[in-house]
This record gives structure tokens, C-alpha cells and sequence, in this order.
């Protein structure tokens, strides 16, 4: 067998599709967000705060890592690293990124977009000082950044047994939320 065909014979989408969730959506997709890792976890999604997020260098070619989320809310999805870090670098020469969660066992993926601001030195510091002894004595003083992605766009993916996957996405317009299922329909 070809490493092709090996590849492709490796199952995907072996999860339960979620319980319709029949109450009202909220008004943000951080409300959503949370209701579903909440959900995710209670499922026993391991490890659903664990994200890949993406930046790009200054040559223009993205860049990515997994990492794991701080806080969701007004402000921000917020993550930390070092400043030294390439994603430190990345993200001083542009602040952007994208940051994105799979959750396999209940067939729900979301994709967050957005520009990224630098917390406060104070959030940094009690993030820092949140973490464990051992963690803390690898970090230089100064060194370590919480930042607060600030999406424009955050998309809600839900897989189903027969396919017809569906996708729904907020985006900030004009500084509101509106959400709507995009035309094109959720592909695997
Ligand atoms: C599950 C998991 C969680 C991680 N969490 C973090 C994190 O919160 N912050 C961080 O800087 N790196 C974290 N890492 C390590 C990053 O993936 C990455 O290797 C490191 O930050 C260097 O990335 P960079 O060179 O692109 O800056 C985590 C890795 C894994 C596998």
C-alpha cells in the first residue's frame, strides 16, 4: 500500500455528531464559544482549550503552532508565549492572526480570525504568574505576552453522519455581530 493510499484509508469525521442545539443563538460568538468547549469537554474532548494558532513572518508565509487559550470575552481570545518567541516576532511585525480548535470526538471545529493587541503588562504578569514554578523559571524577566486576538470572523463548523455539514459564522460589522450560514456549503 502506497503511503497515499494508506493515508486514505485512515478513517476521519468517526465522531458523534452533537444533539441539535435548540436553544437561541447568542448575540456573540464568544457566548457560543463557550458553550461549546463547555460541551466539548463535558463529551471528554481532552485538551479542547489546545489550538493552533497562525501568524504570518515578514516574507508573507504563515506560520503555525499549537498553544493553549487563556480567556475568551469583550477583550479578546487571549494566549501567551514569549516575546522572543518566532510568534512574538511575528505577531510584533503583524498583528494578526488565526487561531483554530478540531474537536473529534463531537464533530465540531472553530475557526477564529482576527487583529491582535498586547495585553497590559499587569495581564501578562499575573498570566505569568498563574503558571507553575517550574514553568515561570524558563521565562526571562519581560519576557512573557499575553495577547487578545480580536476576531472579525469566527466560524462554528458541525459535522453530520449523513454530510451535510454545517457552518455558522459571526462576523463584526460595524463594530456588531451578525451571523449567518455562509451559501457554500460546509465541504470534507
Ligand atoms: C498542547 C500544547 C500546548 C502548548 N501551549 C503553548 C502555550 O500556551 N504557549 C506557548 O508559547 N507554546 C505552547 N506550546 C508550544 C508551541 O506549540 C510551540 O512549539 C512554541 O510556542 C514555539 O512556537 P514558535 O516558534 O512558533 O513561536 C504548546 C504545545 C502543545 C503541543
Amino acid at each position: 500500500m502506497t503511503f497515499a493510499a494508506w493515508l486514505r484509508s485512515l478513517p476521519s469525521l468517526t465522531g458523534a455528531a452533537s444533539e441539535p442545539d435548540t436553544a437561541p443563538l447568542p448575540a456573540s460568538p464568544e457566548e457560543l464559544f463557550e458553550r461549546w468547549i463547555r460541551h466539548a469537554v463535558d463529551a471528554g474532548v481532552i485538551e479542547a482549550h489546545a489550538a493552533t494558532l497562525a501568524t504570518v513572518d515578514a516574507e508573507g508565509v504563515p506560520d503555525a503552532r499549537t498553544l493553549i487559550l487563556k480567556d475568551v470575552g469583550p477583550a479578546g481570545w487571549a494566549f501567551a508565549s514569549t516575546r522572543t518567541s518566532a510568534k512574538g516576532a511575528q505577531l510584533a511585525d503583524r498583528p494578526a492572526a488565526a487561531l483554530n480548535f478540531w474537536w473529534p470526538p463531537v464533530l465540531r471545529a472553530v475557526r477564529v480570525r482576527g487583529r491582535v493587541v498586547e495585553a497590559t503588562p499587569e495581564d501578562s504578569a499575573a498570566d505569568l504568574a498563574a503558571r507553575s514554578a517550574t514553568a515561570r523559571a524558563r521565562v526571562a524577566p519581560g519576557d512573557w505576552v499575553l495577547w487578545r486576538l480580536r476576531p472579525d470572523h469566527v466560524e462554528f463548523w458541525e459535522g453530520a453522519a449523513d454530510r451535510r455539514h454545517t457552518r455558522l459564522r459571526y462576523d463584526r460589522v460595524g463594530g456588531e455581530w451578525t451571523h449567518h450560514q455562509p451559501t457554500r456549503p460546509a465541504t470534507t
